[in-house]
Formats: structure tokens, C-alpha cells, sequence
């Protein structure tokens, strides 16, 4: 019978495909070829419809041995297979636990927020609240209720950036000062410090940007006279800089103050000595202050028979310059991570509170 030989001639092909299996993959595809709906033993199977019940014994017979063979091979295969793919893959992912791990890097807070914070803080435990204002603001608050009448002279010392003829970008912080004013109404005390970022028309180079940051300070009550601004600055200072610093005023011009002062910190480099970064004078300037102007307290609503005040206005990348001993203004803008890392607080030998 012709049939019945079909079986064996499949064995045959059979053993010799298995002896040549590699992957789980091959594995699974001789399955489908020789198991599947379609595979050959299948077919082979359905020729048992036009034989005799004998053949059909024996043809079955044989067929099912060829199952069989094929399903028990094929299982003790995979069972092999599968072991060498878990091998394989384990060397593959192997993890060398001596290696050196990469360097996880860190950022921090930018120096020039570190400084802002020191101040506030400085400030917020000597019971300021902090104030902010609008970097977009009207010439108004900018200017005029400063006491800076649209065409006053002293306003060439702050050219800045015009939206249009009423909205400029702030060139000071000194608005917020008006801004505190009129929303308090006459409500004393006022004890405030404002941070923020103020812009100019100035050509960048190594002491200028025209973009920048500013510390404006406002107090306004009764009976606050030129001693408590001098005593509040001098705190600032020396809790800025150390305590062997001191503090002088130079008589100054401000519109908003009368009068108005320049300040100015022993020299860092020579201690008072008198060296080049202080051109011999021991000082350094460091801020503007003043007593606020009557017109300012007026045209904010407190009467200025009544109240006084006392403001100041701190350069922030100034004072971060002048401590940390940058000469380059636009170092802290480049933002350089070889020179941020100086002042990383998380660094042992930052530049910060906790190397201090
Ligand atoms: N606004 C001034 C400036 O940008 C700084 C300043 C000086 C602020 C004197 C004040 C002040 O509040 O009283 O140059």
C-alpha cells in the first residue's frame, strides 16, 4: 500500500529537521509546519477518509506515533532551547557591579537667586514683607509718581525700553514702592522689599546689561528719620559682606528721595587701605538710598507732615560681584556650568551659607 509508507517518509524528514534546530523560533515553525491546521501530518491524517478500516488502523497507527516522536522531541527540545535563551540573555545583560557608576549631576539655585534669598530672608526675619510688581509697568508708576516728570533730565539716567508712550519695561524696582503705597491707603507701617528684574538701555559689556536685577527697600511710617535707614543698611551690610565691614553715605541725587545718598562698604580687596579696585579710597559703592521725597508721599496718599519714609535700591548682580570676586557682568547670564558650579550648595566648597 502506498499510503502507508507516507508516514515513514515523513519520520525521516522529520528527524532530520530536528537535528538542525537552533532557536526556539525555528522550533515553533516546524510545529506549525508539521501540527498546524495546514501542517503535513494534518493533511497526511485526512487521506484516512478513503481507506478501509484495516488500512485505516494502521495508517492511523502511524500516524499517531508520528505525533508522537514529534511532540515529545519537540518538547524536550524547547525545554533545552529555552534554557540556552535564559543563558544567553543572562550574559548578555550581565551587570559588572565593579564598574564606576556615571556622574550624576546636580544643579542648584542660580547665584543670583541665592543673593535674592539671603536678602529677603535677611529682611523677612527683621518682619519686611516681600513685594513684587510688574516688569511691563506704565510710565506713570515708573517714572512720574516718582517724582520724573515726563521730560525731567535725571530720566536719561535710566533710558529704557518703550512699549509705547505710557508702558515701558521698568527700569527700576522703585514702582513697586508706589504700587505698596497706594494699596495701603495711608496704612502705616509700610516694611517692604522688592526683588526684581529691571531692564535698561544699555550696551552689554563686562559692568553693564540691559537686563539686570534690583532690591528695592521701603519703610514708610511716623518719625522715621536718616538713622533708621543708616542702621537697617548698615545690618545689611554686614550680614552680606561680614562684620568688620562699614558702611559711609555719600551725599547723592535721586528724584524720589531728598535727601539722597550714594552708599558706599569698605573696600573688600584692601580692607579700607586704599588699593586699585577702590581707586584709593577704601569705599566701594554699593547702593542708592534716600529719605522718600514729600512730592512721591503726597502723590501716593500719605501726608507727608505726618509720615516719612526711607527707601533704598540694591544692584543685585552688583552685590554678587563685589562677594563672590566676579569681574564679568555676563557670567551670570552665559550660565556656564563650570562657573554655576562654584555655587552649587550641594557642592562641599560652594560658594554658599553652608561653606561659610
Ligand atoms: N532706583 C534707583 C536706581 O535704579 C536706585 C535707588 C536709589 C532706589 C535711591 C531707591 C532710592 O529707592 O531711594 O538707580
Amino acid at each position: 500500500m502506498e499510503t502507508n509508507n507516507e508516514p515513514k517518509i515523513l519520520m525521516e524528514e522529520i528527524e532530520s529537521k530536528l537535528n538542525s534546530i537552533n532557536s526556539l523560533e525555528e522550533l515553533n515553525n516546524i510545529r506549525s509546519e508539521y501540527l498546524g491546521k495546514k501542517g503535513k501530518i494534518t493533511l497526511l491524517s485526512s487521506k484516512m477518509k478513503d481507506m478501509n478500516i484495516e488500512e485505516k488502523k494502521e495508517f492511523g497507527k502511524n500516524i499517531n506515533k508520528l505525533k508522537n516522536v514529534l511532540e515529545n522531541n519537540l518538547e524536550k527540545l524547547r525545554i533545552v532551547l529555552e534554557e540556552k535563551e535564559i543563558l544567553q540573555k543572562q550574559e548578555e545583560e550581565r551587570i559588572d557591579v565593579t564598574l564606576p557608576s556615571t556622574k550624576i549631576q546636580r544643579g542648584s539655585s542660580h547665584p543670583i537667586n541665592q543673593i535674592i534669598e539671603e536678602i529677603e530672608n535677611l529682611f523677612i526675619s527683621m518682619g519686611y514683607d516681600v513685594e513684587e510688581g510688574p516688569e511691563v509697568e506704565s510710565d506713570l508708576y515708573n517714572f512720574e509718581m516718582l517724582n520724573l516728570p515726563k521730560g525731567h533730565p535725571a530720566r536719561d539716567m535710566q533710558d529704557t525700553f518703550y512699549i509705547n508712550e505710557e508702558t515701558v519695561l521698568r527700569s527700576q524696582t522703585s514702582p513697586v514702592q508706589v504700587r505698596t503705597m497706594l494699596k495701603n491707603k495711608e496704612k502705616t507701617p509700610i516694611r517692604i522689599i522688592c526683588p526684581g528684574k529691571v531692564y535698561r538701555r544699555d550696551d552689554d559689556d563686562a559692568t553693564h546689561s540691559h537686563e539686570f536685577h534690583q532690591i528695592e527697600g521701603l519703610v514708610v511710617d511716623e518719625n522715621i528719620s536718616m538713622s533708621h535707614l543708616k542702621g537697617t543698611l548698615e545690618v545689611m551690610a554686614k550680614s552680606l559682606f561680614g562684620d568688620n565691614k562699614e558702611i559711609r553715605f555719600r551725599p547723592s541725587y535721586f528724584p524720589f528721595t531728598e535727601p539722597s545718598f550714594e552708599v558706599d562698604l569698605t573696600c573688600f580687596k584692601c580692607n579700607g587701605v586704599g588699593c586699585n579696585m577702590c581707586k584709593g579710597t577704601g569705599f566701594i559703592e554699593v547702593l542708592g538710598a534716600g529719605m522718600v521725597h514729600p512730592n512721591v508721599l503726597r502723590g501716593c496718599g500719605y501726608d507727608p507732615k505726618k509720615y516719612t519714609g526711607f527707601a533704598f535700591g540694591v544692584g543685585v548682580e552688583r552685590i554678587a560681584m563685589l562677594k563672590y570676586e566676579v569681574s564679568d557682568i555676563r557670567d551670570f547670564y552665559t550660565n556656564d556650568v563650570r562657573f554655576l558650579e562654584q555655587f552649587n550648595v550641594t557642592k562641599k566648597g560652594g560658594v554658599t551659607d553652608e561653606s561659610k
